[in-house]
C-alpha cells in the first residue's frame, strides 16, 4: 500500500506492508532510529512518538494506519541546534543511563508539559507509567521532567 505520513514536519511517501508496524516505518524505512523498540507487545513504551499531536506505542499502530497524518518522533524535538527544555532537563539531571527508553520518555514528557506546564510529581510518574525504565532511573527522569518545567524554553 502507498501511504503518506508527514513526520517531524517532512511528508514521506512510501510503499509498505499492510503489516508493517508504524515503529518499524519510522526506523527502517525512514532511518529515524531514535525511536526505539523494545517488545513488539505494548509493555516497554521505549516506542512512544506523537501521532497527530498524542503519545502513541507506536509498535502498536500500523504504519498505514498513519497515512495522511503527522507523527513527532525524538528526532523533531530540538528546535534546530537548540534542544528543547526537556532534553535539557535529562542532560542536566543526568535523566539517561543507558538510553534505551530516554526518546520514549522525553516525547511522553513534552507532551506533559504542553498540557500541563507545572505538574506534580505525581502528575509526571502517572504520565510516564506506561513506559519502562530498564536502568531504573525513575528518579532522575522525574527530576529531569521537574528541571524543564522551571527552565521553559
Ligand atoms: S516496543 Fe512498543 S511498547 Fe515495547
Ligand atoms: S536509561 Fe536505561 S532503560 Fe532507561
Amino acid at each position: 500500500m502507498q501511504i503518506t505520513v508527514t513526520v517531524n514536519g517532512d511528508e514521506h511517501t512510501a510503499d509498505v506492508e499492510p503489516r508493517l508496524l508504524l515503529v518499524h516505518f519510522l526506523r527502517d524505512t525512514l532511518g529515524l532510529t531514535g525511536t526505539h523498540w523494545g517488545c513488539d507487545t505494548s509493555n516497554c513504551g521505549v516506542c512512544v512518538v506523537w501521532l497527530d499531536g498524542t503519545p502513541v506505542k507506536s509498535c502498536t499502530v500500523l504504519a498505514v494506519m498513519a497515512d495522511g497524518r503527522t507523527v513527532r518522533t525524538v528526532e523533531g524535538l530540538a528546535d534546530g541546534a537548540t534542544l528543547d527544555p526537556v532534553q535539557q532537563g535529562f542532560v542536566q539531571c543526568h535523566g539517561l543511563q543507558c538510553g534505551f527508553c530516554t526518546p520514549g520518555m522525553m516525547m511522553t514528557a513534552r507532551w506533559l508539559l504542553d498540557r500541563n506546564p507545572d505538574p506534580s510529581e505525581n502528575e509526571i510518574r502517572e504520565a510516564i507509567s506506561g513506559q519502562a525504565c530498564r536502568c531504573t532511573g525513575y528518579e532522575n527522569i522525574v527530576r529531569s521532567v521537574q528541571w524543564a518545567a522551571v527552565n521553559k524554553s
